[in-house]
């Protein structure tokens, strides 16, 4: 991607054509705007966006649908004041029915780290709102970088005024303070939809908003009652046009140039390669990949690469069939054609330079990964409704290692309470969520980096989360089967212990500083630091690493609070019984383990508990809410690393007002950067509210 260097016009029509855009070159002097618009944001529904800015050029976004004719063509004016007194831009680009009505432009000829406002008028005058949206800085610009990172943002049954702060608290703040892009980590939409009367009870808890029915959904078994999930392009269109159509998420896109990667929810829930996960079964779904990518293309302006190469309006699907995925390579990677070709129509991950101080490195999680062990048949026998969420550590290892294990020596078998089990993985490739050519471009992407924060944006955690139930008291509930630790499953970074070590070992040996961290997907907030393996194995921190709250889908406190039986005998160490949405009491067991959760059951007494903190558990881990919502923001320099956690209450009903309701806590970490081996020092300051158990 072009990175602090003036391009000439022609270089950026060649750029523009690549990422299949129009193109609009900035004059060099401005002029007034050709037009007396009426703005009509009913005739663009979806509103306005703009993505992936580089020091010179940004992608703006609209969606203007006719229902008249076949194509229509926009003019798009980009202007250094909100008025429009000093247009730049004055360009066309066209939008087709063939293209669901999106429209992406490349602006260009810009001046670097400079705010810039753009709209798009219709033959009849018609116009959009008004977009704003920023530059990226030279790599002669030190100053400080902020952005947000955000994820998980559910209308089903959720309200997204997360956004609606953050928009407050940027118009608020100094020009230097305001943020300079969102990070958008993905479930932009979730493709899995209640409808109300297939859920008479809500879901999670939750009242079931009718936001979205999808034109030819398919019913599948879901928690609570059905769901219904898209099998066509038509119906991943709706999905965007109805999260588009949320105003604190529509507000969002046109004040800031949004940086997005798609998690799961994009394509599909157990989602892996193009295959789909209902009930255990998976099902080949190449033609719904394609969809769902080409959905994504259409809507979220980004500068990625399809397989049909340079066009400027449409993505020109490759013409795939739902064909049996049966073998697969060293990998993990299914080689049927269908699968290839799928994959292949978008490739999302890149990097987008930021000035000296950041190099955003995006991977993609879910199109390349081998089946997750954990969700094998065969593993169901380590999961016990005795042990919530609980998966033993050992034999996790055992599974994401496969043939690997132990340098080449997986065991027969896998010792769990008084049974052996017999290890199902031992001839096979071990685990990888990144395959190996992501992996490849990945590590390369580390070691090239210059600039003084290498940020990982990870869709995925990748901070271990684990519980010591081998310390709980006998008599309780029945003696916990594993050889010590739990783990969670949650087919993420945590438990793909091989490939992250990989990575880790990679950072530490190439010399690597200032390598951070941001993910979602956890619906939950966490920071600590990033370590291959956790006591009694070798502490070896080499980076640092948050994870944002989700902006409004449920955690697992919630889903818990409406799963977990009234009567299970460790309930209590999960949930903060009559007070739902409470600090939830297992941020302490996460965090401090078993005995001082009991003490603090027995007493009341935090500072007390603490003391009996279990100093092996989670020496990785500062902080963790697991049922935060809400925001969090970086601020990267020549010499330290913040990361802020905003973190708002459960937001089932939308706020009203324009500060986006009130907080229940802000807390900052930081970190000075650090040389090559040495270990990061995190620390953290609570600047309003209390967070309770999460300390
Ligand atoms: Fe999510």
């Amino acid at each position: 991607m072009a990175h602090s260097r003036r391009i000439s016009r022609r270089q950026f029509l060649t750029m523009a054509t690549a990422m299949g855009a129009a193109a609009a070159w900035a004059a060099e002097s401005p002029s007034r705007s050709r037009y007396t618009p009426r703005e009509r944001r009913d005739l663009y529904p979806a509103g306005v966006a703009s993505g992936d800015p580089d020091t010179t050029s940004v992608l703006l976004w609209t969606r203007r649908p006719f229902s008249d004719r076949a194509q229509a063509s926009l003019q798009v004016e980009v202007a250094e004041d909100e008025a429009f007194t000093r247009v730049i831009v004055h360009a066309s680009a066209k939008v087709m029915a063939t293209s669901d009505w999106t429209c992406r432009v490349l602006a260009g000829n810009l001046k670097p780290s400079h705010v810039y406002w753009y709209r798009f008028v219709d033959p009849e005058g018609n116009s959009s709102r008004v977009g704003r949206t920023r530059t990226a800085p030279t790599l002669q610009d030190t100053r400080p970088v902020r952005f947000a990172f955000v994820s998980c943002q559910n209308i089903n049954v959720g309200a997204q005024h997360a956004y609606r702060r953050m928009i407050f608290e940027d118009e608020q703040a100094a020009d230097e303070d305001r943020l300079a892009f969102v990070l958008h980590q993905g479930d932009f939409i979730y493709e899995i939809v209640a409808y109300p009367e297939d859920n008479p009870n809500g879901l999670w808890g939750r009242p079931i908003r009718e936001a979205i029915r999808l034109p030819e959904g398919e019913r599948v078994a879901g928690p609570g009652g059905a769901w219904h999930i898209p099998t066509t392009l038509g119906d991943y269109r709706t999905l965007y046009r109805a999260y588009l159509n949320d105003p604190d998420i529509q507000d969002a896109r046109a004040r800031w140039p949004f940086v997005s990667m798609w998690d799961n929810h994009e394509f599909s829930a157990g989602g892996w390669q193009s295959l789909q996960n209902f009930g255990g079964v998976d099902r080949p779904r190449q033609t719904r990949k394609v969809a769902a990518l080409q959905a994504w293309f259409e809507y979220q302006p980004a500068r990625v690469t399809k397989s049909s190469g340079p066009s400027l309006e449409s993505f020109a699907p490759p013409k795939v069939q739902d064909a049996p995925i049966e073998h697969f390579d060293e990998h993990g990677m299914g080689v049927e054609p269908n699968n290839q070709a799928a994959l292949k129509s978008l490739t999302g991950y890149r990097t987008v330079h930021w000035g000296p101080h950041v190099d955003l490195v995006l991977t993609d999680q879910h199109s390349y990964r081998s089946k997750d062990p954990a969700r094998r048949r065969e593993a169901s026998v380590f999961k016990s409704d005795d042990f919530p969420e609980l998966f033993p550590q050992e034999a996790m290892e055992v599974l994401d290692a496969g043939r690997e294990y132990g340098g080449g020596q997986p065991p027969e078998t896998i010792r769990y309470g008084t049974q052996e089990i017999t290890n199902f993985r031992k001839e096979e490739p071990a685990q990888t969520i990144l395959g190996a050519t992501q992996k490849a471009w990945f590590l390369k992407q580390l070691t090239q980096s210059r600039a003084t924060w290498k940020i990982w944006s990870c869709t995925l955690g990748t901070l271990e989360h684990r519980v010591d139930p081998q310390n709980l008291p006998p008599g309780l509930t029945r003696g916990w089967p594993g050889a010590g630790y739990a783990t969670v499953a949650t087919r993420d970074h945590s438990t793909a212990y091989l490939e992250r070590a990989e990575i880790y070992a990679h950072v530490r040996d190439q010399k690597i500083t200032g390598f951070a961290t941001v993910c979602g997907d956890r619906h939950a907030f966490w920071a600590g630091l990033a370590a291959a393996s956790l006591p009694p194995k070798a502490f070896e921190p080499v980076g640092v690493a948050f994870i944002a709250g989700s902006l409004s889908t449920p955690g697992m406190v919630e889903t818990l609070e409406s799963s977990l039986s009234l009567t299970h005998p460790l309930r209590r160490f999960y949930l903060t019984e009559g007070s739902p949405g409470k600090a939830p009491i297992l941020n302490l067991l996460f965090r401090h383990g078993v005995r001082s959760s009991l003490e603090y059951q027995r007493t009341g007494d935090l500072t007390r508990a603490r003391s009996l903190s279990n100093p092996h558990l989670s020496p990785h881990l500062s902080f963790l809410d697991l049922q935060g919502h809400g925001y969090a923001t970086v601020c990267a320099s020549k010499d330290r690393l913040e990361c802020e956690f905003v973190c708002i209450p459960r937001p089932i009903e939308r706020v009203p007002g324009q500060d986006g309701g009130p907080l229940l806590y802000r807390v900052v970490h930081r970190v000075p950067l650090w040389r090559a081996g040495e270990k990061p020092q995190l620390e953290q300051t609570v600047i309003s509210g209390d967070p309770a158990f999460s300390l």
